[in-house]
């Protein structure tokens, strides 16, 4: 993964306090870079030590400014001491992206009970319970803006990945009840809707379902109009753009990143 660059001129996240969670890895780390490049202070949040702090040391080797903090995102203690290390160090919270997510294939009739509850969990459990200790955080201090990573699963479900879909589906309606609940304290809720994204979650997938991951790409961009699958850093500039001011104006939406794939 390619290290975060801190000589951007744009510096829309100057001295703000950012949680991301997966930031491990994939979406979640490009997103963490992205903010710390453009001055962020970001608390790496992973249940995998070595990812977090991976991602950190190449935040701080870069310049930036980051602390990681190993969670189990469905667990609200510690998702507390997320929100607790946040203010602890810095002293609030400005973006919250609810971003850690698996995955699991399987239908209703095939998935066991656990893989279900763990889907559940990770996916829409995590959001629940990180916004409803980072709220009152913003709240007191006169707002902020959180972005949860949804899928274009959300809005077209795959076979085959039942739990995911219909995770991924609540997460868009979360979002969006969020935002009518938070408007009035000056807190944007939206969320992304990203297509395939060339990730270690994707790679996982096609090594269940195909012999490797060059024949899976195939296929995969074979539904891509624009021809090829995204790379994080992509789907981390619309979290960016998400969480900067100049979306303002921008609260329950779900914004698709998908190289056209909803429209093939
Ligand atoms: N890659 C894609 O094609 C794609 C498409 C649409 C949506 N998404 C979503 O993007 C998000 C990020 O996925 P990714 O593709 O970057 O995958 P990834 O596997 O590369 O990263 C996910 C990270 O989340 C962490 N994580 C998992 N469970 C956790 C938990 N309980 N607590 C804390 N951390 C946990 C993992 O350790 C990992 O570092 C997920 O919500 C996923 O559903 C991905």
């Amino acid at each position: 993964m390619a290290v975060v660059e801190v000589t951007s001129t744009r510096r829309r996240f100057q001295d703000r306090v950012a949680i991301v969670t997966g930031a491990g890895s994939g979406i979640g780390a490009a997103t963490a870079m992205v903010f710390a490049s453009e001055g962020a202070k970001v608390c790496v949040v992973d249940r995998v030590a070595s990812s977090a702090e991976m991602i950190t040391r190449q935040i701080e080797g870069a310049g930036g400014t980051a602390r990681s903090v190993v969670a189990d995102v469905a667990r609200s203690e510690d998702v507390r001491g997320v929100v607790n290390t946040a203010v602890d160090a810095w002293g609030r919270i400005d973006i919250l992206h609810n971003n850690a997510g698996i995955t699991a294939i399987g239908s209703v009739e095939t998935l066991a009970e656990e893989e279900w509850d763990q889907v559940i969990a990770v996916n829409l459990k995590s959001i629940f319970l990180c916004s409803k200790f980072a709220i009152p955080i913003m709240r007191g201090q006169g707002g902020g803006t959180i972005i949860n990573t949804a899928s274009v699963n959300g809005i077209r479900p795959a076979a085959n990945r039942d739990a995911y879909s219909a995770s991924k589906g609540a997460v868009i309606n979360l979002t969006k009840a969020m935002a009518l609940g938070l408007a009035k304290d000056g807190i944007r809720v939206n969320c992304i809707c990203p297509g395939t994204t060339d990730t270690q979650l994707v790679r996982g997938v096609a090594e269940r379902l195909f012999s490797d991951f060059e024949t899976a790409k195939r296929v995969f961009i074979e539904k891509e109009p624009i021809g090829r699958i995204a790379e994080p850093a992509e789907i981390a500039e619309a979290v960016a753009y998400l969480a900067s001011d100049v979306a303002g104006f921008v609260t329950g939406s779900a914004l698709v990143i998908d190289g056209g794939m909803m429209l093939a």
